[in-house]
């Protein structure tokens, strides 16, 4: 076998000395689990609305945007969902990405120049970490969730010179909520830019599910930048960012991740929108997932696991190990129910658990024995 092959091996054994392989499994269209893993908050995914906003575009524009939109023209549907997205962010501008990932990548990149200094909470997602990296600016890793270090670090590194700290609003493993009114107090304290992740927020938290810089009161700020995606609560694909018009102007004009990508589909972005209209008056799919923030916290207590009432749609439930943690989610799956399995490197602290995170599409009976499923299946 060629050298890197075997390379690649050795790589690869190594994962599976330490339990962590990843493992592809089949999903059918009709798959009857009770879905605790997927990020369809809200449950608009297959939403009548949605899936016939998204047919009828299909069929007038086909499959793909076909290239970028600054070479092949920018469709009424990416521009109306845009301006819905700004209205509902409460910022000045929005400009859709392909994904949330990209959009992440673009943002940050585009926030920081050569003399900048990036302050990154260590639990941020991969795609914030991976922003950072392309960026080439100095990143400080603040510790999780601490405005006092974020201070510091901005004091200490950041004198007389640009900054962005950049942070999540709904923490994407453990489900807890950044600091947002704290840190803006500190970041505009220091004229520096708040930027923040809003993925597991938006369509969850705020008024009208407008995520969690609305729910704080910093919608609109114009040292706030505002990023999101619309594969969770907005149940299809595509990320957007969201902030000043002279910042959104940069990123047509300098944003890599904008300008070198096909745009999201034209029938994407059309179920995306009716979805957005939809979450906009979903009180009360937003009122259930309280309540099954609550419900899910209590089951969990009540067999011995430590579990706190979510601040969002995001729960876990710490595993004794990454093994323990593939058999504990493989046996709920056996059982018909899906739930998130995290283990190192996607976890921050690397620990391993199982993610729930809850979904208003869910019956209520099936809800239940999800939870009864989970407890009865533990390591
Ligand atoms: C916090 C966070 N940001 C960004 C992303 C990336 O979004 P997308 O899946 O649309 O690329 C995810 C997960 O998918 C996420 O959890």
């Amino acid at each position: 076998m060629a050298g890197w092959l075997d390379a690649l091996e050795r790589r690869a054994k190594a994962r599976a000395e330490a339990g962590l392989t990843r493992q592809l499994r089949p999903r059918s269209a009709d798959d009857p689990v009770v879905d605790l893993a997927g990020n369809d908050y809200l449950g608009l995914a297959r939403h009548p609305a949605v899936i016939a906003a998204a047919a009828k575009t299909l069929e007038a524009y086909g499959l793909g945007a076909t290239a970028s939109r600054l070479v092949r023209g920018s469709t009424d549907e990416h521009g109306a969902l845009e301006s819905d997205l700004a209205d509902w962010l409460g910022a000045e501008q929005a400009l859709v990405f392909s994904s949330g990932y990209l959009a992440n990548l673009g943002t940050v990149r585009g926030l920081a120049t050569r003399e900048t200094l990036l302050v990154s909470d260590a639990y941020n997602h991969a795609s914030l970490i991976d922003g950072c990296r392309i960026s080439g600016a100095e990143t400080a890793v603040a510790p999780h969730a601490s405005p006092a270090a974020v201070a510091a670090l901005l004091d200490a590194r950041a004198p007389g010179r640009p900054a962005v700290v950049v942070t999540e609003s709904v923490f994407s493993v453990d489900g807890d909520l950044a600091p947002l009114a704290d840190l803006f107090a500190v970041t505009s304290a220091r004229g520096a830019v708040l930027l923040v992740d809003d993925a597991h927020a938006a369509g969850v938290l705020g008024p009208h599910g407008s995520g969690g810089v609305s729910a704080a009161g910093l919608a609109g700020r114009p040292d706030v930048v505002v990023t999101a995606t619309l594969s969770k609560a907005l149940g299809g694909a595509g990320g957007v960012v969201a902030g000043p018009a002279a910042f959104i102007r940069h990123l047509v004009d300098t944003g890599r991740t904008f300008i070198y990508d096909t745009a999201p589909p034209p029938a994407v972005i059309a179920g995306v929108r009716a979805a957005l209209g939809v979450t906009q008056a979903a009180d009360d799919r937003r009122a259930l997932l309280r309540a099954r923030a609550e419900q899910a916290a209590n089951r969990l207590c009540s067999a011995g696991f430590p579990a706190a009432v979510p601040p969002a749609g995001v729960l876990s439930v710490m595993a004794p190990g990454p093994e323990a943690a593939v058999a504990w989610a493989a046996a709920c799956r056996d059982r018909g129910v899906a739930v998130g399995c995290f283990r190192p490197p996607s976890t921050p602290d690397g620990t391993s658990r199982l993610r729930l995170t809850l979904n208003a599409g869910v019956s209520d009976a099936d809800f239940a024995r999800a939870l009864d499923v989970i407890v009865e299946c533990a390591p």
